[in-house]
Parts: C-alpha cells; structure tokens; sequence
C-alpha cells in the first residue's frame, strides 16, 4: 500500500528558500534563553502546542486515507530484534536498503532524525566496517547530490543524500532520504554496524527529510502510532560478549509479553516534537530527593541511542552529594563522579507523577582501574547547550523499563517490565540474525528534504571515555539558525 501527498513540493520550495542559510550555533557558554523552544526558522508548519501537533498529525492521516482511496485497512505491527553491543553501551537494529535489498545493522537513535550509513567509498571512520552502501549495485538509488553532516553529543558524520526503498521489520518506504556518508568520527562505527537509524521527529532531522518511522506513523501504517523498546543488560554479566541479544524494538504496536500493569504516557510538551522530550518531575537517591529546577530547565530528551545519563552539573553535583565517599572524577573521568564500588547506589527518576527506579547495576558503570575500589557512576555532567534539552535520558534508565514513543498524541510512555523481559538479561546467546521481515506495508515519503546548512557542535563538554568503550551519545545538536 503506497500513500502520497501532495505537501512535498510545498516543503520543497520552503527548504530550498532557506538552503543556503548558515547556521550560528551559540558561543560556547552561552546560552539562549528559551533554547528549547521552535526554531527561528521553521521547517514545516507543525508549530504551536502538543495537542495542536497531535490534531494536525490525525487530520493530515484522515486527509491522506480520503485523498487516496480512503483506505490504509492493511495496517499492521513488526518487531525487530536488537543487539546489545559492548555490555549495553549501543543497541542496533537491522534494515534494509536498495533494490536489491541489502541489510545493515543500524544503531536506534531516539534522540536524532536521520538514516545515514557508510558507503563504500567511505574515506574516514569506517576502518574495519565490513558492510557499506554501495550505491551502483542498487537500481532504485537516487542520488540527491546534496551535501548532508550532523553533529551527535560523540562525533560527527558526512556525506551526500540519496533517496532509495528502505525497509525494516516489515514496512517499507520506497522513497526514504538517507545519507551515504564517507566521513566519520572515528570509533563511531563498530562493527557490524554501518550507520544509524534516528527516530525522534522530522524538526531536527540535519536531511530535512522525514525519518522512516515518521512516514509510517503519519501515514497509518501501523496497528497503533507508536513504537516501543525493550532493552537487555549485560553491564555487570562478566561473562557478556561483544554481542548479545539486546530486547526488541516494535513498530506499530506494543508487545503484551514484556511489560506488566499499565503504560503511563506523558504528552511531550507543547511547542517540541523535536526530541522525544519529558520534563524530569523527581530525582531522588538513596531516598533522596535532588531539587530540579521547575518548567523547561528540566526537560529531558528519551535517547536510546545515548548509553549514560546527562545531566547539568548543579543537579549531578547534588545527586553525588548524596553519596557518602563520592568525588569528581578527572583526567579521563573529567565530567563524572566515583563512587565507593561497594555501595549500591539507587537512582530513581520521576517523569509526570510516576517514579522509576534504576538498577544499582545500571548506575555502577565499571571500577576506575581493576585494582580501585572506586568506581565510576553513570549520571554525568554535560552541556548541552543550543537548542537541546537539559537532561539526556539515555539507556541506563531505559534498560529499567518497558519504553513507548507515541507518535500521537505525542508522548512517551513507560511501564515496567515483565518477567519474560527481566528474565532476558544476562542471558548469553547468540545476537539475532539480521531480518527485515517481508513487507506488510508500505508508504511513501511526503517530503524528500533537502540538506540544512551543516550543524557544527556547540561546548558540549564531552566527557570521553577512553577506558570502557560504552559511550555513545547519539543525541544531534540542534542549533537556531539565524536568517
Ligand atoms: C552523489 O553525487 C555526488 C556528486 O554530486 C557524489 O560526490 C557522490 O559520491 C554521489 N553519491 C553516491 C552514493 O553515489
Ligand atoms: C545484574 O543486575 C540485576 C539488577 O540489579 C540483577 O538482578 C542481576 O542478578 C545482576 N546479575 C549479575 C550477574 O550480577
Ligand atoms: C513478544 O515478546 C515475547 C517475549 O520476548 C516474544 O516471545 C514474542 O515473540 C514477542 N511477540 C512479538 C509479536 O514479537
């Protein structure tokens, strides 16, 4: 079943009114006032509220059922099965892409809105990445020819776009932009993986182009408008590989089996649909309770493709505090806190009125060297400036609980986790074979985008890891750009 709609030349012509625009990122420190609200220049005309957005999302899937046939009836739901990568430090998906189909694993990046994977004339970071886009044995590619780079909280990549089928747990969109990129941040890429899939909104897409998941989702393709993850854990299983089975991400529905009690859904707040954002409402520890500044300053963007948790430094430093024999790490641990190894640190986080807790596991991120009894904690300092929100909610909360991201209303909604989910982690075997399912449905893209002025990075203060490969932040800036 293929949707079209007639919006694509009209964000065409908008795109390329605004192409040639450079982008002003903030001067290190300095930070805007309001940095989480719209952009200065719009890219689609999703402004005002949640429930704005969410009323626009339904009448613009009404609009395309009437306009074509009046019937997406064939709707439905896929899971795909993740790895999890270097004891819980990345989980990837695979999907396909050309004609042939060819599959790559992808990292599931929640917290950013473009496809892109190496190609084969990849020049930079994609030493030892066995699978790489080649786009002249595909017959379908076509090549946009337009100069496509993002900025994530951990690297950098660049490239060209390009448009092409592109599948996965058995949807499919013919027209999908994505970029082949030659240019990566080294250590980006791991292999099996080849790129990345990002899965926030369209907003903050650097291609312009609307993000797989969102064609779908727009165009009633799925059972229901959401998508959900169960995460697995394998940090304190000494015992892990490099790959283990790392849960599911479904689309389209969620699955019964892997959570218990209700979904507890907090709309995203009026005027985003940029991040997957929340505002963080609690944060205790060891029964604590961290003071969060009320409103915006607490927003949180859900990132899966972030592996620890960022915070402000005011409220990392309170969080610590808590923690008898706690210290500022430096050198290599500069923007994290040890910790003494043998106290078991509970970390809950509240979003609307719900409270979460974080596995003591999940906050122990490794010794600071074998022979300390010191450890290093998995909430850490970051800036993160622009446009992005204050916390970066990454996989060690997520690894916690049953995770849905709703495309309407919009909304991220959490549950805890079944005894079938909790009884995966920890489990060694062998990482799921790649599978793309056959397709079941299938939409086309509404808007095939157009590369934004490159984003550059504002002061992140990236603290890097050197000792446990286990950082990914793979949140994109998202910076104003001045007209
Ligand atoms: C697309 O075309 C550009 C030149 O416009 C070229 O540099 C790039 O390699 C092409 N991309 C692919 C994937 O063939
Ligand atoms: C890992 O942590 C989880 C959650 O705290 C716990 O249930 C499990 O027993 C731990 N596994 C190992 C091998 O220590
Ligand atoms: C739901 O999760 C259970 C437990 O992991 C799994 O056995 C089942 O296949 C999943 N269902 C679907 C439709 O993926």
């Amino acid at each position: 079943m293929i949707i079209t709609s007639p919006t694509s030349v009209v964000l065409s012509v908008l795109l390329l009114s605004t192409a040639c625009s450079t982008s002003q990122p903030s001067p290190p420190g300095i930070q805007k006032p309001r940095f989480w609200s719209v952009p200065l220049r719009r890219r689609t005309s999703l402004r005002g509220s949640g429930d704005d957005f969410s009323s626009w999302a339904m009448n613009h899937r009404d609009m395309l059922r009437t306009k074509y046939g009046g019937s997406l009836d064939k709707r439905d739901s896929g899971t795909n099965l993740i790895t999890n990568q270097n004891s819980d430090s990345s989980y990837f998906g695979s999907l396909a892409i050309g004609t042939p189909p060819v599959s790559f694993d992808v990292i599931l990046d929640t917290g950013s809105a473009d496809l892109w994977v190496a190609g084969k004339d990849c020049a930079r970071g994609c030493e030892g990445v066995s699978s790489t886009f080649d786009a002249s044995s595909s017959s379908t590619f076509a090549n946009q020819s337009t100069a496509f780079s993002i900025t994530y909280g951990s690297g950098d990549a660049s490239g060209t776009l390009g448009q092409d089928v592109v599948q996965m747990a058995g949807f499919s969109v013919p027209n999908q932009v994505f970029a082949v990129c030659d240019q990566v941040s080294e250590g980006m890429l791991d292999e099996p993986v080849s790129g990345l899939l990002g899965l926030a909104f369209q907003k903050i897409a650097s291609s312009g182009a609307s993000p797989f998941w969102e064609t779908l989702a727009a165009a009633g393709a799925w059972d229901e408008p959401l998508m959900a993850f169960q995460l697995s854990r394998f940090m304190n299983d000494s015992s892990a590989s490099d790959l283990e089975p790392g849960g599911s991400f479904t689309l389209g529905s969620v699955n019964t089996s892997l959570y218990t009690g209700d979904i507890d859904y907090i709309n995203i707040p009026s005027g985003t649909g940029t991040y997957w954002i929340l505002p963080l409402t609690g944060l205790t520890v060891q029964g604590n309770s961290v003071s969060l500044p009320s409103g915006s300053g607490s927003y949180a963007a859900i990132d899966t493709g972030t592996t620890l948790v960022g915070g402000p430094s005011a409220e990392i430093a309170s969080l610590f505090a808590q923690i008898p024999g706690s210290a500022p790490g430096s050198g290599n641990f500069e923007g994290y806190y040890t910790y003494p190894c043998d106290t078991d640190v509970t970390v809950t986080l509240s979003f609307g009125g719900k409270t979460w807790t974080i596995s003591p596991a999940d906050f122990r991120l490794s010794q600071v060297d074998a022979r300390s009894a010191l450890c290093v904690g998995a909430f850490f300092e970051i800036s993160t400036g622009g446009s992005s929100p204050a916390w970066i909610i990454g996989d060690t909360f997520l690894k916690n609980v049953y995770s849905v991201f709703r495309y309407s209303p919009p909304s991220v909604g959490f549950a805890q986790l079944s005894a079938a989910a909790l009884g995966q982690n920890g489990v060694d075997a062998a990482p799921p074979v790649a599978t793309i399912g056959s397709v079941a449905a299938s939409a086309l893209a509404t808007s095939t985008g157009s590369s934004r002025a490159a984003n550059s990075a504002v002061n992140s203060q990236q603290p890097m890891f050197s000792h446990v490969r286990v950082i990914a932040l793979m949140y994109t800036f998202w910076m104003f750009v001045m007209l």
